[in-house]
């Protein structure tokens, strides 16, 4: 797929592939712990430990793993990244992950950059179902799968391993059939 087709529009968000130029953007939401809290990486420690995470993401194939930069339309700033991993296309499934730093919070952001997100993989990328792994108190994340129509599933015991100890995790899921564009 050429880059051009790669950048999602929305109303008030370009959503542009990630690159390493990224990194001193998405440093802000890598590198502060309240962020990361439900992430199973440490925060990152300066600009270079973001950059080799970015390296590392850029390292995997599109076919299945793929991350967008959430960029403000009328500034410029970078908000966080979105992404999907985890994919696999014989089944035509995949996972979604989302991240914004603190001072884009709350502003319907997430919300607008992952329904063009979902649209893209439910029409362009043939997928038929999307997960989400989410942590049973990340509240903002589980209103937001919720918001966007995921229903949860199941818990996955001791899924994720965040700061040192196991977390079990509820699985969202949202099917084709099922997808709509949030008002
Ligand atoms: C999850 C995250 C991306 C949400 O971003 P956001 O731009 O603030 O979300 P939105 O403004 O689009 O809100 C989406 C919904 O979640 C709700 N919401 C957002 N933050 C919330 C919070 N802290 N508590 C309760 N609800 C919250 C919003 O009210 C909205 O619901 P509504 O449409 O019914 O009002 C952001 O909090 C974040 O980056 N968290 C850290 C990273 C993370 O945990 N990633 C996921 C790992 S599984």
């Amino acid at each position: 797929m050429a880059i051009a087709s790669r950048v999602l529009e929305t109303a008030r968000i370009q959503l542009r592939p990630l690159t390493l130029d990224d990194a001193a953007g998405l440093h802000a939401a890598y590198g502060d712990a309240q962020v990361m809290r439900f992430w199973d990486g440490p925060p990152t420690a300066d600009i270079a430990e973001t950059a080799q995470r970015i390296r590392r993401s850029l390292a995997v194939g599109r076919k299945w793993h793929a991350a967008w930069a959430v960029v403000l339309k009328d500034t410029g700033q970078l908000a966080g990244m979105v992404n999907y991993h985890t994919r696999e296309p014989w089944n035509h499934r995949l996972t979604v992950g989302w991240i914004l730093a603190r001072p884009y919070w709350r502003q319907g952001l997430a919300r607008e950059a992952m329904a063009a997100l979902l649209d893209h993989c439910f029409t362009r990328l043939d997928t038929h179902r999307v997960e989400a792994e989410i942590e049973p108190e990340n509240t903002a994340s589980i209103r937001l799968a919720e918001r966007l129509g995921f229903q949860r599933e199941g818990v996955l015991r001791d899924r994720l391993l965040v700061a040192g100890s196991y977390r079990d995790i509820h699985l969202y899921g949202l099917l084709r059939p099922d997808w709509r564009w949030p008002r």
